[in-house]
């Protein structure tokens, strides 16, 4: 692309949708660029967040090739993540986002930097099937489980079981309060509401607008679990808690199948009766000013 038509095309974006908020797109004598806004560096986004996820996506596929694989990332925002491995040279990277604006700025962004591999579409994520989309080794929920109303979580966890072939990766925020329950298929669930209204005119908020449903961490792991994945693992933040959020949490989702091997350590294999308690005493320890969005409505007493 000629660097006035970039300039051109990158104007009429920011006119009509603002700018991008997680990173950058620069032209620098002769060379298209991703940096972040906020730290110029050339590696796009919350740098340690998406570090972890490129590790654990290559440590959990390490029987494939990276270049075979085929990788889905729902609710992609400005497709910072599904970019970045495309970039790194995955097969295939389809980008399910909900809203326009962030499907154009993603779509620029696969323009400017020439990424054939990445694929972009305007949908919602509870119009994922294996039908409509295919199926993929590895399947991204980042950020988009804690948007999606009580009546749709459910059908959204089977959704992703349905289409990955390898792993799950789910990152989200998760209840501090039990407020609520919720039965589904025998088991209960617990959690909160978290209002989204507040936030709906926010490109990155709710599709549905209203409530959404966070589960406690217990309960997230349990329906996980009950989805069908054969192990979990949570990934670790040494030293950091992730994106300055207590309540939030990575778990690798992982199918064994009939043959795959199992690894070392995880938070659990998958046995009949095995469910995680509700109420775990690590919740004990909530540092308030790190309780992520809207922290004033947990009650970190209620787990004492
Ligand atoms: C918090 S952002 C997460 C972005 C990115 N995955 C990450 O982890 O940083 C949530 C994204 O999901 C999108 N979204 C919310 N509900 C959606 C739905 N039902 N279908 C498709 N996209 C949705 C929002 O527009 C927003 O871009």
């Amino acid at each position: 692309m000629e660097v006035n038509d970039f300039e051109r095309k990158k104007s009429a974006i920011i006119a009509k949708y603002n700018g991008w908020s997680s990173y950058d797109l620069n032209y620098n004598g002769g060379e298209f660029f991703m940096s972040s806004v906020e730290t110029k560096e050339v590696t796009s986004f919350d740098g340690i967040f998406l570090k972890n996820i490129l590790d654990a996506v290559a440590n959990f596929t390490a029987g494939k090739k990276w270049e075979e694989l085929e990788i889905l990332d729902l609710g992609s925002y400005e497709g910072q993540v599904g970019i970045e491995f495309a970039r790194q040279n995955a097969k295939r990277v389809v980008c399910i986002e909900g809203r326009e604006g962030n499907v154009v700025k993603a779509n620029f962004a696969k323009e400017v930097l020439n990424l054939k591999n990445l694929e972009l579409f305007q949908d919602d994520v509870m119009n994922l099937s294996v039908g409509k989309y295919g199926s993929f080794d590895v399947v991204l929920c980042l950020g988009i489980l804690y948007h999606l109303p009580v009546t749709d979580v459910f059908r959204f966890m089977k959704n992703v079981y349905e289409t990955a072939k390898d792993i799950a990766i789910v990152d989200t925020h998760f209840a501090m309060a039990d407020e609520m329950q919720v039965e589904h298929k025998g088991n209960i669930y617990h959690g909160r509401l978290f209002d989204e209204t507040p936030d709906s005119h926010s490109p990155q908020s709710s599709l549905a607008g209203g409530d959404s449903f966070w589960l406690n961490r217990a309960s997230l792991l349990n329906l996980i679990r009950d989805t069908g994945f054969d192990s979990l693992y949570v990934v670790p933040y040494p030293g950091k808690t992730w994106r300055g959020a207590d309540d939030r949490i990575t778990v690798v989702a992982v199918k064994h199948g009939g043959g795959g091997k199992k690894m070392v350590a995880p938070v659990f294999y998958r046995k009949e009766n095995d469910r995680f308690i509700e109420k775990e005493p690590s919740l004990m320890v909530v540092h308030k000013k790190n309780m992520g969005r809207n922290w004033q409505k947990q009650k970190p007493d209620d787990f004492l």
